[in-house]
């Protein structure tokens, strides 16, 4: 069946960035919060980034109008039964998950696909709890959304060949770049990009460079966009440490292990960009490298 309707289970800071893709592609989107302020605020951010469009000529009122014409926000389930494909993209908590799939497997119908936001989790263990596993892949985005032009697409051992084809087609028909991924932790981009940023907070510790040099190295050496400082800052550090956490736990290498230096930045609520401060404080623009980190 054709996909017209699109289910997104979140409208954070992912969520929110993949409703307004699909909305912009011409597809029918439900986006749902657990409650009306989540909600609210939201789908706030996909209206401020299209007016940011508007204000720098890229995107036309009409537009705007009409891709948010396109967008239903809704803070119940049942609305998905309209959905041919599903993106969840809450918590990074499998019992949240498992509830959440859990539920919706008894909403939706037979043919809509179910489709995972995780950067970490396994898709085969969430696959698993559905009755609908061949029909059940991994639609990995990358932050910010509208601007990043990569989605990977993930399929677990249960993944049919026609459901994952599908899948690849969609994330296509959003104008993004689909690469395909097997089911282990990391998938592509976070196997090879986790480790660097760890190694980052490495050199730091062992006193290589400082933030700013090596930030500076990497961008103007490799031609990066941002340092991995101002990376992991944009990413979270409590996020950056959560899914290295996990990728040790499953591969048990050394390079997926969290240096101290980012544990205690994460117990001391330096998250980064989102709390204000991280390895630059965000009250002063621009950002000044916060002292005494190590
Ligand atoms: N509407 C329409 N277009 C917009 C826009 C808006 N509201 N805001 C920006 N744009 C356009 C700009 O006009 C510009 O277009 P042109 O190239 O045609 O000029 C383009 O988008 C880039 O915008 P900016 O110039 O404002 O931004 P930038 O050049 O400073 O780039 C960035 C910003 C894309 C974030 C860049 O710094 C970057 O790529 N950073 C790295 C981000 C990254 O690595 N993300 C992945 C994180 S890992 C992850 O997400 C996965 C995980 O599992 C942890």
């Amino acid at each position: 069946m054709e996909i017209k309707t699109v289910g997104v289970v979140g409208c954070g800071l992912m969520g929110s960035g993949i409703a307004q893709i699909c909305a912009e592609a011409g597809y029918s989107v439900i986006v749902r919060e657990v409650n009306d302020a989540l909600l609210k605020k939201g789908l706030g951010k996909i209206e401020s980034f299209l007016a940011k469009g508007v204000e720098k000529g890229k995107v036309t009122p009409e537009r705007k109008a009409e891709v948010l014409a396109r967008l239903q926000g809704t803070t119940s389930l049942e609305k998905f039964a309209a959905c041919d494909i599903v993106i969840e993209v809450v918590v990074e908590s499998l019992q949240v998950k498992h509830e959440l799939y859990q539920a919706l497997d008894g909403i939706c119908p037979a043919h809509t696909l179910f489709a995972s936001n995780t950067s970490s989790l396994s898709i085969t263990e969430m696959a698993a709890v559905t009755k609908r596993a061949d029909r059940f892949v991994g639609l990995h985005f990358f932050n910010p959304v509208p601007l990043m032009k990569l989605v990977e697409v993930v399929r677990s051992p249960l993944t049919s060949p026609e459901a994952f084809e599908k899948a690849f087609a969609f994330a296509g028909s959003l104008g993004k770049t689909p690469i395909r991924a097997t089911d282990k932790t990391g998938f592509i981009v976070n196997r090879l990009l986790v480790p660097y940023l760890l190694d980052a907070v490495r050199a730091l510790e062992e006193g290589v460079g400082s933030v700013g040099d090596i930030d500076e190295g990497m961008r103007l050496g490799c031609g990066y966009p941002m340092g991995p400082f101002t990376l992991l800052d944009f990413v979270g550090l409590d996020t950056t440490y959560y899914i290295a956490n996990i990728m040790f736990d499953e591969f048990r290498e050394k390079r997926f292990a969290s240096p101290p230096l980012l544990k205690r930045m994460v117990q001391a609520g330096l998250h980064g960009k989102k709390s204000g401060k991280g390895f630059y404080d965000y009250s002063q623009d621009p950002p000044k490298p916060v002292a005494g980190l190590v």
